[in-house]
């Protein structure tokens, strides 16, 4: 017995422990929450007088009965008669203004408790949400979409609802049953034990089939989610599919995640199926015994029937109440594990500090100082010992086999990571002296794999750009340097054609242009192109090359490619092995030296040629 009164302090203690993080909200929406008190004990005072009412009106006609009888053929019975009706009547009216103003702080209860959840809900949501935007690559890489989806989705709902409605059903018993118990214990203190007896059974045993259900429920949702994850895919790769003929298999594999989810929902159906009727017969056992032993009490006289009468109802009054506690204490249960996983999310640091406070001028000089980087969840060693420098205002290639390493560059200049050792550095600063937006808002960045937002052409453009100084015609001009206006302008909306799902499906070439007008749109002194010219033909690479020189102008800006282009006028090549540089120089210098370019680029002519 101790030891089950530990186990329960200390569930309580954890669940209390997590839940804490809410309490500052209910500081910050307390006139709600006063209000939503007051209006549930209003309620409450109302609903526990109407059966007074049924009281009395059940008392005057069992004890005028006698009288009225006994005045039986005289015309002082339909006088009686009369009266009687109009008082009748006027007790149902009282009952009816009752129930009405009973109504009317139920509403008012709601407005206030279940609007201050919806408010709380919106704050965590927002909360969650800037934590999601402060995290780094490294947060995203370890986690899926859908994981992060749902946390925000059901775990703030289940949240909201120990807020909302959980709160309102508890306060709401509290004040029901100090009212109801006080009421009846004064009327008559045995009748009230025994009446009462069947509740906690009631009450224990919703609990524990409402524990199955969730833990059901939750299983079928999981199964759920496999299957629409499972037909979303099918649907996005329908062409592969189509393509190796396996609609078939496809299709049985469905059918299996299909039956499964139907036995699932049927058990949850069927355990259902039994809850309802338990619970009715369990509240109908209340009643039963408040008339059996209310009938005995009336015949000894100790009690009215109108007692008997008020008891049956202030028994169903509480009948509702006292099941709702077990769905309670589930729902409480099940929100203090949300609250656990959003306290541990909202925890977790990002491991790139975002505290510098030292703004270079932004020339665009940059330098690598012995830089070495491995990945962290992978443990690939992607840079190593990697030194070069970039004079402001210069155009330097940087080159390179797959996989040496050339990407990371960008990823570590845009800081989405930090070097394990050596610096890097722009205009002399340490990158990790240089506030984060502040950096990012002076490069712009060309990423290798382009991704576009469901949006206008025109939104996907100026993305880089303040909201203030975009236009159709600041459009034109960044789709004019990357060489796409002309094909935007054959869209069936122009630049105001959406991108994407329910848009126009562009080009892998499309893409990579749009996405380096975007990059353009931020005017920044530092351009970083990652490989984005791998999906364009070569008279187009030489048009966005040509315009690049007019755009470069006074900026830096380092090209990734494993394309040789001698068409842009650089200042530098550098050529990439395994994580450091292995040569550097002109392309012609390069080339005469014989070595890992010179090896490279004669394979591309080759197979240019072939091609
Ligand atoms: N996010 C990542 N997590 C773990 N390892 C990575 C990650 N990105 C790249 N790598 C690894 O780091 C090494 C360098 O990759 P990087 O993307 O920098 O090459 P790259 O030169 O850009 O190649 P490509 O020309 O194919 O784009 C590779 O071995 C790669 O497998
Ligand atoms: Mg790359």
């Amino acid at each position: 017995m101790r030891d089950a009164n530990l186990l329960f302090f200390f569930v309580a203690y954890s669940v209390l422990k997590e839940l804490a993080y809410l309490n500052p909200y209910f500081f910050k929406y307390r006139y709600h929450f006063i209000g939503g008190i007051f209006f549930v004990a209003a309620s409450n005072v109302f609903a526990v007088v109407s059966p007074q009412v049924v009281r009395h009106a059940i008392n005057l006609v069992t004890e005028s009965r006698d009288l009225y009888f006994s005045l039986a053929g005289t015309a002082a019975q339909a006088d009686m008669r009369e009266r009687f009706v109009g008082i009748l009547l006027l007790f149902a009216g009282v009952y009816l203004v009752l129930a009405l103003i009973r109504g009317a702080f139920m509403f008012f209860m709601r407005q206030t408790l279940i609007i201050m959840s919806r408010l709380v809900e919106y704050d965590l949501k927002n909360e969650l949400y800037e934590q999601y935007q402060r995290l780094d690559q490294g947060f995203y890489r370890r986690n899926n979409t859908g994981d992060l989806m749902s946390r925000v989705a059901e775990d703030v709902g289940r949240v909201r609802m120990y807020i909302g409605p959980a709160l309102m059903y508890a306060i709401n018993l509290v004040v029901l049953f100090v009212l109801v118990i006080y009421t009846m214990v004064r009327i008559n203190p045995t009748l009230t034990l025994y009446v009462l007896l069947p509740l906690p059974i009631l009450s224990l045993s919703i609990y524990y089939v409402n524990n199955i259900i969730n833990r059901r429920s939750e299983a079928i949702q999981a199964q759920l989610s496999e299957l629409t994850s499972r037909a979303q895919e099918v649907f996005s790769g329908i062409r592969v599919v189509k393509a190796y003929a396996q609609e078939d298999p496809m299709a049985k594999h469905f059918d299996q995640e299909c039956i499964e989810y139907r036995e699932r929902s049927m058990g949850l159906a069927r355990l259902d199926a039994i809850f309802q009727p338990l619970m009715m017969l369990l509240i109908g056992l209340s009643t039963i015994i408040t008339i059996l032993i209310g009938g005995q009490q009336v015949i000894a006289g100790t009690v009215t029937p109108g007692n008997v009468a008020e008891f049956v109802i202030y028994v169903n009054m509480l009948t509702w109440p006292v099941a709702s506690l077990g769905w309670v204490a589930s729902i409480i249960q099940r929100a203090a594990a949300s609250q656990k996983r959003i306290n541990e999310f909202l925890a977790i640091t990002p491991v790139l500090v975002d505290e510098g406070r030292e703004v270079p001028d932004f020339h665009g000089d940059i330098e690598f100082d012995n830089v070495s980087f491995t990945y962290p969840d992978t443990g690939i060693r992607a840079l190593h010992n990697l030194n070069f420098r970039i004079p402001a205002g210069h155009r330097v290639a940087l080159f390179g086999r797959t996989g040496s390493g050339k990407s990371t560059i960008a990823e570590l200049l845009v800081r989405m990571y930090d070097p394990d050792s050596g610096v890097i550095r722009i205009d002399g600063v340490d990158l990790r002296d240089i506030p984060l937006r502040d950096l990012r808002r002076n490069i712009g960045y060309v990423p290798q794999d382009v991704f576009l937002f469901s949006e206008s052409v025109a939104y996907n453009i100026q993305f880089g750009t303040i909201e203030a100084e975009r236009s159709l015609e600041r459009a034109k001009v960044l789709a004019g340097y990357a060489s796409i206006a002309e094909e935007i302008d054959q869209f069936p909306r122009k630049f105001e054609t959406r991108i994407g799902e329910r848009g126009v499906t562009l080009s892998g070439g499309q893409k990579q242009r749009i996405s380096i007008a975007r990059a353009f749109s931020k005017n920044a002194p530092i351009l970083l192109l990652d490989d984005c010219l791998s999906a364009v033909d070569a008279g187009t690479e030489k048009r966005i090359l040509d315009n690049l020189e007019e755009y470069l102008q006074g900026k830096t800006a380092l090209i990734i490619t494993h394309r040789v282009f001698s068409l842009l006028d650089l200042d530098e090549i550098l050529v990439l092995d395994q994580g450091t540089v292995a040569e550097k120089g002109s392309h012609d210098a390069l080339l005469s030296a014989g070595g890992l370019y010179a090896e490279l680029y004669e394979k591309q002519k080759r197979e240019d040629h072939v091609a």
